[in-house]
């Protein structure tokens, strides 16, 4: 999704702003511009469709000389991916020029009527509708560009996080956040702005994080001073980051999404630690402790998140009913935002977001919390926008997530919301002790499974070979596999474009099983579980159509391997917690599948990491 940087200081803003849009390229996107304000009191605007490298080449032989700017890269809502529509966007007296993430849901009628005052527009933005408010009612009212900002965002409806400079004022930006994310970086006589912290984390650690409704101005000299939309001043909160530059980078790995695959022992042991203690006898999450009468007192969970993490919450359904005892309803946020919920306050709805800035998430914490429901968040990024709109709420802790495939960042998730149910089945004593007992023992040995499980990597890497070219991929599983059948299904046709199903394996025989034939492969995820001698049946039933089976299955296992034309074994574990150790295998065959076809699996087509609009 879109990406703003901007920055005002003493060094060479050009390099900051590209190496910052570089940064901000794992949230996706198909265009990149840069507007640079030349100390001359010009502003020189260059922009390009495609990728950053783009921009850059075309930024050779400019004049790049200036010491603040802002810049952008655009995932295309209003109007088609291109240079025109690119931004920045000037204003018509060129005056001003500004960068614009999300959507202005009433830009047509402000574009009607700035049109019939006169103004013409050079792209079909909704941004371009933005700038040319701000400069009309600058003019107009004769005032200052803060004053014409406010005035124009009590206009606007819709969600934004804008960044705007002034020719005449080359040192300063006036940026500002409605739903959309804004982050400011102090440096020493130096600030920067980012849609998140990634573009400045290596200058400082000291970000301060806009709330919906503030206006930052940011200038050369001066403190960082936020006021509101009505001019009220706001409290500067700087919060200090985590995050290093090492994260940040590709270690040695091809790409991203391989890194982040290999990490999972890492990051998983980080998302447990401290949180499981006692030997395994004391499952603990700080989130959960604060809020334990409300769990006590649940009379329902509904669950809300999209995408992948829509994945990690069909298995959280399964996680809290069977540890926990309380019915989970597990709703996708956009849909559950506009179903008209039912809610009172002895419902919790549990929101899960890796990036914390999922618009439809996000709406559907707001309205679950103007409901009269306890919001608890689980989330990735620390400071983003869910974690500060819930009640309370866990990080999972796997460190920034860069390839645009979730991968890391689900194991993470379903480890949270595992620990989650085993502390509510803690405080509930829905589960004897010796059961918890049990799984906490089992769940701190899950980092060295998933490091014996990578090294499946070699023959999923050489089974990929086999199936580079299959048009079509059905995913089974039942029970907890069958959220990771989903999930499976969703990586493969996001990153290699081959579609792909995932089904609960039982239901197959409804409909789906017709497709089957020589040509199409099916993936089925059977560890040793309750449900295995069920699946058995649907694997004959794949066989007797001609259909290839590759299967997820436990070591040792000998019914379904004898069946199967190929077979990855990952070691057996309590049943509620196989969904992370079977998602490994399948990460990698779409990540080698997708490789072998040469797509760029970091930045797949049309996918932003971010998804920050409706
Ligand atoms: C798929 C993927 C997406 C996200 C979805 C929600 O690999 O990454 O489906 O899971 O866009 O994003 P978050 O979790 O940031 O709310």
């Amino acid at each position: 999704m879109c990406g703003i940087v901007g920055y005002v200081g003493d060094n060479n803003v050009y390099d900051i702003l590209i190496k910052g849009l570089h940064r901000l390229e794992y949230r996706g996107y198909d265009s990149a511009g840069i507007a640079l304000a030349n100390p001359s009191g010009k502003i020189n605007i260059y922009k390009s469709q495609g990728k950053v490298s783009n921009l850059e080449d075309f930024c050779k032989d400019k004049n790049l000389e200036a010491k603040s700017g802002i810049a952008h890269t655009r995932w295309a809502t209003h109007g088609e991916p291109s240079d025109n529509n690119a931004h920045p966007h000037f204003s018509e007296d060129g005056n001003l020029a500004l960068v614009h993430n999300g959507t202005i849901e009433n830009y047509q009628v402000i574009k009607d009527a700035l049109i019939e005052q006169g103004c013409t527009f050079q792209s079909e933005t909704d941004t371009e509708v933005l700038v040319q408010l701000i400069e009309y009612i600058k003019i107009k009212n004769n005032c200052n560009l803060l004053d014409a900002v406010r005035e124009a965002l009590k206009q606007v409806v819709g969600a934004y996080a804008i960044a705007v400079i002034e020719k005449d004022n080359p040192d300063r930006i006036i940026a500002a956040r409605n739903s959309s994310p804004l982050a400011v970086g102090i440096g020493d006589n130096e600030t920067f702005l980012a849609s998140d912290a990634t573009p400045f984390i290596e200058y400082t650690k000291d970000a301060v994080y806009l709330k919906d409704g503030e206006i930052a101005i940011i200038e050369k000299g001066e403190p960082l001073k936020i006021v509101t939309l009505e001019n009220k001043e706001s409290k500067v909160d700087i919060t200090t980051l985590e995050m290093s530059i090492s994260q940040l980078e590709k270690g040695g790995y091809d790409h991203f999404m391989l890194k982040e695959i290999f990490e999972q022992p890492t990051t998983l042991r980080d998302c447990i630690r401290g949180r499981v203690i006692n030997n395994g006898c004391n499952i603990m999450l700080s989130g959960v402790m604060d809020s334990k009468e409300k769990f006590l007192n649940a009379k329902r969970i509904v669950i809300v998140a999209c995408g992948t993490s829509w994945h990690a919450a069909l298995l959280g359904k399964y996680l809290i009913q069977d540890n926990c005892k309380i019915p989970v309803e597990v709703e996708y946020a956009s849909e559950f935002r506009y179903s008209n919920p039912i809610l009172d306050e002895r419902d919790i709805v549990i929101a899960i977001s890796q990036s914390g800035e999922t618009a439809d998430t996000l709406a559907a914490v707001k309205i679950a919390k103007d409901m009269g429901a306890y919001v608890y968040g689980i989330s990735n990024v620390v400071g983003s926008s869910i974690p500060r709109e819930t009640h309370s709420g866990t990080y999972i802790h796997v460190g920034p997530e860069i390839g645009v495939a979730s991968t890391k960042a689900f194991t993470g998730q379903v480890m949270v919301l595992t620990l989650l149910s085993l502390s509510i089945a803690q405080i509930k004593k829905t589960m004897p002790y010796e059961k918890i007992c049990e799984l906490g023992k089992a769940i701190i040995k899950i980092p060295s499974i998933v490091q014996r499980v990578l090294k499946l990597n070699d023959k999923i890497e050489k089974l990929s070979m086999k199936y580079t070219y299959a048009k079509n991929f059905l995913y089974l599983g039942r029970g907890y596999s069958y959220p990771v059948a989903l999930e499976g299904a969703l990586k493969l046709k996001e990153i290699s474009y081959i579609h792909a199903e995932g089904y609960p394996a039982a239901e197959m025989k409804h409909g789906p099983i017709a497709l089957i034939d020589a040509e199409m492969p099916s993936v089925i995820i059977a560890p040793m579980d309750h449900v295995y001698e069920k699946i058995v049946s649907n694997v004959q039933q794949v066989k007797a159509r001609g259909g290839s089976i590759i299967a997820i299955v436990n070591e040792g296992d000998e019914i379904i391997s004898k069946m199967a034309d190929h077979v990855l074994e990952v070691p057996e574990m309590p049943e509620c917690l196989t969904p992370i150790i079977t998602s490994i295998p399948l990460q990698l065959l779409s990540y080698y599948i997708a490789i072998n076809k040469g797509k760029d699996v970091d930045m797949p087509r049309n996918l932003a990491k971010s998804v920050t609009v409706e």
